[in-house]
């Protein structure tokens, strides 16, 4: 599973947080060296492995917009090539196959995303429309750190017949638990739906397989409340929370979570960032607490009910046609 998602972006880190210090993040279970040539230069990406021996390239140091490898002093360049082995002489050629395993990376949104895969997916667009748009403010919540696998927790995202139970008094359907029908829309790079509660439009973007966002537009202010709405909601606000799930492994999941918002923008972020870390710790418990672990692709496993799992339902199908060999076709 971890190999087909190789073509698609990635969040690892906050673009702020990256230095010319290397680093090691994990990726679909790949050692990663993270690093600036500079400290203006762009996110180099690289596979943690020196060519040479295998040391962690993690475990070196930048110089001269170079990474040197700690154990034998090889350094290598941004795109790869190897710029210097100190164990030969002066003016000595560099083997051609002296290269370290660069990829692809990109800065968006306040994040460095990476795609470890030859043919890149489509990147990841949806939050273009918000990010520079002078009415709405983005603000990075935090990165929440499960042990789940990343489908699992993006499911857990865009489900929101959960919520009448798991989040009583923080996000509850105003109109209460039963579901009424809702339509779910594919779409090139995922799938949307949007479900009207009588206080909320709460509109579904995914961009698949594993960056849920969840619009969430006042309808009518009097009709209930969330934790994330302002005390004096107006119609025409907009909450957009984005659940941004990095598979590190299998059983390991980052979420990067974002919040924007087209209201309130004088007041401070934290009274629109702080409900989070008990609304994820309601969520954690119970994702963790799956299984198996992996979610089932097979429709026919676990017991899916038509109408008020149908982004599921979808979701599910799409994984796994993520898994039939490219010669498949529906
Ligand atoms: S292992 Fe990196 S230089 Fe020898
Ligand atoms: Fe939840």
């Amino acid at each position: 599973m971890l190999d087909m998602l190789r073509p698609y972006w990635h969040p690892i880190s906050r673009d702020s947080d990256v230095g010319m210090e290397p680093t090691r993040y994990t990726l679909l279970g790949e050692h990663l060296v993270v690093w600036r040539p500079s400290p203006e230069g762009d996110v180099v990406v690289m596979k943690d492995l020196c060519i040479h021996r295998g040391a962690a390239l993690s475990a070196g140091a930048v110089v001269d917009g170079t990474i040197k490898c700690a154990y034998h002093g090889w350094r290598y360049r941004a795109d790869g090539g190897c710029a210097h082995i100190p164990s030969l002489p002066e003016g000595a050629p560099i083997p051609a196959k002296a290269r370290a395993i660069a990829y692809a990376s990109r800065s968006a949104y306040g994040l460095i995303w990476v795609c470890l895969g030859e043919t890149p997916a489509p990147f990841p667009g949806f939050l273009e429309t918000v990010w520079d748009n002078p009415d709405y403010r983005s603000v990075y919540v935090a990165r929440y750190d499960w042990n789940a696998s990343a489908a699992r927790v993006a499911e857990n995202a865009m489900d929101f017949s959960h919520f009448n139970f798991v989040h009583k008094g923080y996000t509850e359907l105003a109109d209460g638990p039963v579901i009424k029908p809702f339509e779910v829309a594919r779409q090139d790079q995922g799938f949307a739906y949007a479900y009207d509660d009588g206080h909320l439009l709460r509109e579904y973007v995914i961009e698949f397989p594993f960056l849920v966002h969840d619009r969430k537009g006042v309808l009518n202010p009097e009709g209930g409340a969330t934790w994330s709405d302002s005390d004096n909601a107006r119609a025409g606000d907009v909450t957009l929370l984005s659940f941004l799930a990095t598979p590190v492994d299998e059983t390991l999941t980052h979420i990067h979570v974002l919040v924007t918002r087209n209201h309130a923008l004088d007041r401070d972020d934290a009274e629109f960032t702080g409900g989070f870390d008990t609304v994820m710790e309601q969520d954690r418990v119970i994702v963790e607490g799956q299984r198996p672990e992996q979610i089932p692709v097979d429709i026919k496993e676990e017991l899916h009910l038509r109408l008020p799992d149908a982004a599921s339902i979808l979701y599910r199908r799409m994984l796994r046609e993520l898994n039939l060999p490219a010669s498949y076709m529906p």
